[in-house]
This record gives C-alpha cells, structure tokens and sequence, in this order.
C-alpha cells in the first residue's frame, strides 16, 4: 500500500503562479495528481515545467472561478481537491488610519475569493474530496499595522468551519492551514516589514517555513489517509503559538524595557 498517494487525484490550486500554491502544485503532481494551477498572472510555463496544467482565473471574479471548475471538469472528468491559496497583503496601516477601499481591496481575494472557491468547487466536486484554504498564523493575532490581513484571515478560518459543516453530509472535508512567514515574495513585500525583521526572534524554531513544508501539510490534508480530520486550522508556526521563543525572552532579559 502506498500511503499519502494522490494517483489519479484531480487538484485544483489557485495562486499557484508563485509561493505555496507552486510548491503545492508541483508536490500534489509529484504524489500522482492530475494538478491545474490557476493564477491571476500566466503560469503556463511553470504549469508546463512541472507537469501540470494552467488556467487563467481571477479568484475575485465568480465567473473565473466557475469557468475555472467547469473547465477542469469538462476536462480532467472530476475534481477531488481544491485549494483556495490565493491571497494578498497590504502595506501596514494602522487601524486608526484605515483605508477602507485598501482592506476591501485585501478582502476581495483573502476573503471573497475562498467564498468563490466555498461556493463553486463543491458543484463540481464529487463526494469524499478534499478542500484546503489558506490562512495564516495571522488569524491567532500579529503585529500592529496588519489588521486587514490579520481579520481577512480569520474570517478564512471561520468560513472553514462554516463549509466543513455544510459538506459533511457529502464527505468532503474542509481544513485550512495557518503558516507562520513561508520564505516566498509575499514575506518580502514592501511597507510589511516588520514581520520579516522579528519574526527568527519570535519564532522558537527561529526560521521562516519553507513554501515546500507547507505544501507537506496539504498533501497529508489532501490525502485519503486524512478522512478524520475536517473543519480544522492547523498551524505550521515553528513554535510561535506555543510561547515566546528563548531568545525572544533572553534578549528582553538583556535589554529590560523602560516600562
Ligand atoms: N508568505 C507568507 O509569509 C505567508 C504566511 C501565511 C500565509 N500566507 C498565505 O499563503 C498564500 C500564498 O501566498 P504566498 O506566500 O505564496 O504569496 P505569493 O505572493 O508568492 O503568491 C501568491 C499568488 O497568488 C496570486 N494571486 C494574487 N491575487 C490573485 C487573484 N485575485 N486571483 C488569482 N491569483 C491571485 C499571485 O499572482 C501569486 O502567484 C496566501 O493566501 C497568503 O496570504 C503567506
């Protein structure tokens, strides 16, 4: 018996042009899936590269998203797993100086475009699949200036919950995934700093995630060895909600606030 096989899986990822949704597509094609990977930009190359397909789609538009699960449909015969990865960040912003169109903006894709994916994939879906949202470490609190990102990504937990409840009467399983910073261009983002500076101090384990170890995640979640487990956040955080890392405590030691 083969564990953790995804042969003959059909997947879906969006926001699989670059960062996780790349690792992710290009792990769910190694496990044996038939991978389309949907991006607001081309990544037909990419999809070539490694073996899977690529669709164009915008996950804020509900067209684009039914176009997408239609096409992989009319296509591919079925669809087993689909993964609502796209997402953006914004320049930190105070909540005192919030921009409204800015967290609209933010919550377009973040949040709305789950909702497009909640909404379509399990049309097309059959019984007994798998879908997986991305949050963030985020939706457990971050820093001051990340509110729009920080609320966008509870409301993909809450939609999570949501979802799990309403697809089990048909087996299919909702989960999402909360990564600490994943070492992809969103963590070097411009003006979202200062996550990128403290976060190897805040962290126990020190380090960002690799976009490969988060992919690892799904894969297990994506899995038919994982039909137990729905309507779950699960964190991938080196340690970070467990505590304050040790050298976050020694180097406050060293250097007492002037409280
Ligand atoms: N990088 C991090 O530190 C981090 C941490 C936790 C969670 N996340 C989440 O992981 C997910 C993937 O982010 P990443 O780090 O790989 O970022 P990334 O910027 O490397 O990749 C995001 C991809 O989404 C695509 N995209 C953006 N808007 C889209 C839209 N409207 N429709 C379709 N595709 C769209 C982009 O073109 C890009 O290819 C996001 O949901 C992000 O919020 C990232």
């Amino acid at each position: 018996m083969e564990f953790f096989s995804l042969k003959d899986k059909v997947a879906v990822v969006t926001g699989a042009g670059s960062g996780l949704g790349l690792a992710t597509a290009v792990r769910f094609s190694q496990a044996g899936a038939k991978v389309v990977m949907a991006d607001i930009n081309d990544a037909s190359e990419l999809a070539e590269k490694n073996g899977c397909r690529f669709i164009r789609a915008d996950v804020t538009k509900e067209t684009d998203v039914e176009s997408l699960l239609k096409q992989t449909y009319d296509t591919l015969g079925k669809i087993d797993i689909m993964v609502n990865n796209a997402g953006i960040i914004l320049p930190e912003q105070l909540l005192a100086d919030a921009v409204l169109e800015d967290f609209k903006k933010l919550y377009e894709v973040n949040v709305f475009g789950v909702v497009n994916g909640l909404k379509y994939a399990p049309r097309y879906m059959n019984d007994g699949g798998a879908i997986l949202n991305t949050a963030s470490n985020s939706a457990n609190g971050d820093y001051a200036g990340y509110g729009a990102y920080i609320s966008s990504k509870c409301a993909v937990v809450g939609l999570t919950k949501a979802a799990a409840i309403e697809l089990a009467p048909r087996n299919i399983r909702v989960n999402c995934i909360c990564p600490n910073t994943i070492n992809t261009p969103m963590a070097y983002a411009e003006g979202c700093e200062t996550e990128l500076q403290v976060m190897s101090i805040t962290t126990p384990l020190g380090r960002m995630c690799k976009a490969e170890e988060a992919a690892a995640l799904y894969h297990f979640l994506a899995s038919d060895d994982c039909k137990y487990i729905t309507g779950e956040d699960i964190y991938i955080d080196g340690g970070l909600k467990a505590g304050p890392s040790i050298q976050m405590i020694e180097h406050l030691i060293s250097k007492p606030a002037a409280f």
